[in-house]
């Protein structure tokens, strides 16, 4: 079956070198970056910074559970395998409202320390008692939220649950102990105009998009402490030039590739912060 329409999940997956696509995903982000080039480096950017701040959270915070909240199709280095890397015994729960997703995630996922759930961040309080959450996550020990590229699907205000603000912080402040971290990233822009187009254009193709700029992402977080150095372009936080690669650009977006070098209209923003 050949879907009719693109979904975050595959398109974001192409750009980082997947196979789980269509022509319409592909359509889609070929589309998007004749106004914005600099998707495919961003996707990759962000890609790259969630191998350094799961290894953040593992080594340094001493995190060994995660809720992995619009988790994508399975590519290279998952959340279970980066933070399994360094701590065998580490817990991850991965949610998508995409069941594409559990049913790729499924066949590579599963064993004693991992689960896969389809479900809508928008409501988290059903993820929060969902059973395979409980199975796996005791709230009562610091736990590590993360909404990585994903907090732009997050209306303001929105017809399912409270809009992103509750979306994003019911778990973190209602649920999870003191010392429980949230990790974050989104698509931003400082040009209101360009953002704006940018947010229009997705949405328009059926994927719910958000702008904002970084000063509405900090505000979101209010009263977490940031760890260093705080929110900031995802290029930004902790930069590793000897982390792991991603796998190849796809042929037909090669020609993308550096395209920030020129152009920095929209960018990933994001962070760690605490709960105090
Ligand atoms: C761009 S991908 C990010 C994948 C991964 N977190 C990463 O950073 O590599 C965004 C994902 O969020 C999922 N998503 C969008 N809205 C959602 C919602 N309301 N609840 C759960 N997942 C959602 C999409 O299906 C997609 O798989």
């Amino acid at each position: 079956m050949t879907p009719e329409q693109a979904t975050s999940a595959r398109a974001y997956g192409w750009m980082l070198g997947g196979k789980d696509n269509y022509d319409v995903d592909r359509g889609l982000v070929l589309a998007v970056l004749q106004g914005f080039p600099e998707c495919v480096d961003i996707a990759r950017q962000n890609r790259q910074f969630l191998y350094r701040v799961v290894r953040h959270l593992v080594t340094e915070a001493g995190v060994s559970q995660f809720l992995d909240l619009g988790c994508g199709l399975p590519t290279e280095n998952n959340v279970h395998e980066v933070a399994q890397r360094f701590d065998p015994a580490a817990r991850v729960v991965y949610v998508d409202i995409d069941p594409t997703v559990l049913a790729h995630a499924r066949a590579l996922l599963l064993d004693r320390t991992t689960a896969v759930i389809t479900a809508d961040m928008r409501e988290p309080e059903k993820i929060a008692f969902h059973p395979r959450v409980q199975r796996l996550i005791d709230f009562t020990e610091p736990v590590a939220v993360l909404f990585l590229s994903v907090g732009h699907h997050l209306k303001d205000v929105d017809n399912v649950g409270a809009g992103a603000r509750h979306a994003l912080r019911h778990i973190i402040d209602a649920v999870a102990a003191p010392g429980s971290y949230v990790a974050f990233s989104q698509v931003v822009s400082d040009d209101v105009r360009r953002g704006t187009e940018y947010a229009q254009w997705l949405d328009g193709a059926g994927v719910p998009w958000q702008h904002r700029s970084p000063a509405d992402v900090d505000a979101l977080f209010e009263g977490l402490d940031p760890v260093d150095p705080g929110l900031v372009n995802v290029l930004d936080w902790r930069p590793d030039p000897n982390q792991p690669p991603l796998e190849p650009i796809p042929d037909p977006l090669r020609r993308y590739e550096g395209a920030t070098r020129s152009q920095s209209v929209v960018y990933e923003y994001g962070g760690l912060l605490r709960k105090p």
